[in-house]
């Protein structure tokens, strides 16, 4: 990318040094008839930060990016919501290639199913993505991005997380790595919203996708049972496609874990 400035998302920033959860804030904040399209909330600590299905978001504070993103994608079906959470996830991807190429950082960079981003292996952000549904579209979406940047230490359910500062074995601008992601961000939702660009990011998507073609290991969440197979696919509802000696599987959020 070549320029990196943006036309909406982070026009409006909100920087505050404590909030419960900025997803939070952001749905209130979208709530009112005067919320701008791509205004950011931003927070240097959260005291209730939340995950995906109902879990806690940990970071330590000042260390790392926590951010919620408003946006309006009205002109998108709710049916096809999906496609906003692989925008985001790419986005993501995108802005921390284009940080490893500048910083000469050749370690492996993917998206794990269905939006975390990892670097080799390892999860460095996390997003929650919380719509609004207005008939047969998209109303206000929130976007959650957790991104670890600055962090040194992880224990417990996070030791197997890692965070750019890990990677690069040095303190990150966390100001640089969010206006980063702003641009790309900006880019790919804009993608996403022209004719044929749900396609292009799909293809994006699968091409950084963690297992995608290869043979993996994964946990069938009701009964922990270990299976292996091939990720071909995530179809138009987010659920992942695994092919199982010539059958292919669909399998949603709650049914699935992939075995790290
Ligand atoms: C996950 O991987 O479980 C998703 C984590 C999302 C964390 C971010 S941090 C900013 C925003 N505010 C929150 O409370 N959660 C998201």
């Amino acid at each position: 990318m070549r320029n990196y400035n943006t036309k909406f998302v982070g026009k409006v920033l909100m920087e505050f040094d404590e909030l419960p959860s900025t997803n939070d804030f952001a749905r209130n904040y979208a709530n009112q008839s005067a919320a701008q399209e791509g205004a950011v909330i931003r927070a240097r600590k959260q005291t209730s930060g939340r995950g995906q299905m109902g879990t806690t978001w940990e970071s330590m504070p000042e260390c790392n990016l926590t951010m919620s993103v408003v946006l309006k994608p009205s002109w998108l079906r709710a049916d096809q919501q999906t496609g906003l959470s692989k925008a985001v996830a790419l986005a993501v991807f995108d802005a921390l290639q284009d940080w490893a190429n500048r910083e000469k950082i050749d370690q492996q960079i993917q998206i794990k199913w269905p939006n975390d981003v990892l670097i080799n292996r390892q999860k460095v952000c996390g997003i929650l993505i919380e719509n609004t549904i207005n008939g047969q579209n998209l109303g206000v979406s929130v976007v959650g991005i957790g991104v670890n940047v600055n962090q040194t230490h992880f224990s417990g359910a996070l030791s197997s997380a890692t965070s750019m500062a890990l990677v690069s074995g040095k303190e990150e601008d966390i100001e640089q790595v969010m206006r980063l992601i702003f641009a790309y961000l900006e880019a790919n939702y804009l993608l996403l919203k022209s004719e044929g660009g749900a396609v292009t990011l799909h293809q994006h998507y699968l091409q950084h996708l963690l297992g995608y073609q290869q043979l993996m290991s994964f946990v069938s969440v009701p009964d922990g049972r270990i299976f292996e197979g091939v990720i071909v696919d995530v179809d138009a509802d987010g659920m992942l496609c695994v092919d199982r000696d010539g059958v292919v599987q669909k399998f949603g959020l709650k049914s699935i874990k992939i075995n790290p």
